[in-house]
């Protein structure tokens, strides 16, 4: 269908005449969102032959994302000041992460998110990155070829799961008897010199899932922003794991819905039950948050975690393939229990 991209701006010289690629300024932000949902929103709609009302159904990926990681996010622009395209991208510690990334559709075809991912590149290479990574549509050629130029090579699927929560339906799980000692706390309800102390806690569990994999950014700009928050599992001092959850407003989690960002259970706890703790705490977090419905992305790379969601009752609403490229690409334990979404 390449025939019938509109090559608006295109002259005879080049692909990508008087377009440049700079940094995310402040007062970018709403035309960045803006651009963002219309790239999407068009490639939704020529997918499913309608357009969604709300791109992403209320969750958002460019204001917490730019305070988060300025450094990271990148506009095209043309010379008239028009911003055409553009790129978010995170270091979670040593792993970079593209997206979302997007350009507007007559806009397409012409470089533009070549450009936009190459800067990407650069700032991880700036930052040291020892891998780096992204979701995209497996059903998609042009997305796995685009990534497949920069030598991102597609791995496993990504499911995004979900489960509709009843009244009463998650109990803590310090109210159950088999495991008395597990209990869950929030991060946000922690004094300050303590929340340093817990990011450490943090770093040592990532750092046993990927090496100098650091979640700290995430946890941060939810407690700062309130965007939701991080939850405790703990055994007396020991940290067992945690989730960083976002609650519908300003961020990542669409309406009516608690999104989980990223969720680990500590290597030497690998267990099911400290998992399925760990979620029964997020889904009473959801409640609590007058929220029925929980998602949960897992990569199915994950596989103890996949299974343990599908057995507690989460439907996968859809699938994206993992990405990735670094010398460490296979690094998941299928053992372990985590839970990160790289959109
Ligand atoms: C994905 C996206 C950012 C790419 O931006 P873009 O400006 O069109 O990308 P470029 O022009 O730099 O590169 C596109 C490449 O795909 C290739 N391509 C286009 N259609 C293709 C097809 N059907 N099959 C295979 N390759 C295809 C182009 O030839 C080009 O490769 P080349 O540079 O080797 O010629 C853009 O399509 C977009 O915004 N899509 C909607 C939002 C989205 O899906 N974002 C990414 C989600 S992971």
């Amino acid at each position: 269908m390449r025939a019938t991209v509109d090559r608006a701006g295109v002259d005879s010289e080049s692909r990508t005449p008087h377009v440049k690629i700079r940094r995310v300024r402040k007062g970018d932000l709403a035309r960045v969102r803006d651009v963002i949902e219309q790239s999407f929103g068009d490639y939704f709609e020529r997918q499913l032959g309608t357009r969604p009302r709300q791109v992403f159904n209320g969750a958002q990926y460019v204001h917490h994302r730019w305070l988060m990681e300025p450094w990271g996010c990148f506009v095209a622009e043309e010379n008239d000041g028009k911003i055409v395209g553009a790129v978010i991208a995170v270091m979670w510690g040593t792993v970079g992460l593209v997206g979302p990334v997007g350009v507007l559709t007559n806009y397409q075809n012409q470089d533009i998110g070549t450009h936009l991912v190459r800067a990407a590149h650069e700032f991880f290479d700036e930052n040291k990155a020892t891998l780096s990574g992204m979701v995209t549509y497996p059903n998609s050629p042009k997305h796995l070829a685009f990534y497949h130029k920069f030598g991102y090579k597609p791995k496993g699927l990504v499911a995004v799961t979900s489960r509709a929560l009843e009244r009463g339906h998650a109990a803590m799980p310090a109210a159950r008897s088999a495991r008395p000692a597990l209990a869950v706390r929030r991060f946000s309800a922690l004094e300050e010199a303590k929340k340093k102390v817990m990011m450490l806690k943090f770093r040592k569990i990532t750092n046993g899932i990927y090496r100098g994999l650091d979640l700290g950014k995430e946890v941060e700009i939810v407690d700062g922003l309130a965007l939701g928050d991080t939850l405790l599992l703990e055994n007396g001092r020991d940290l067992v794991g945690f989730a960083v959850c976002h609650t519908p407003g300003v961020s990542e989690a669409p309406a009516g819905a608690l999104y989980v960002k990223f969720l680990a259970v500590d290597g030497a706890w690998r267990r099911p039950e400290c998992f399925d703790a760990l979620v029964s705490g997020l889904e009473h977090f959801a409640q609590e948050s007058g929220l029925h419905r929980a998602i949960l992305p897992v990569y199915t790379g994950y596989f103890a975690a996949y299974q343990g969601l599908l057995e507690r009752g989460y439907q996968v609403d859809f699938t994206m393939v993992r990405m990735k490229r670094g010398k460490q690409e296979d690094y998941e334990d299928p053992a372990d229990f985590v839970l990160d979404d790289w959109r």
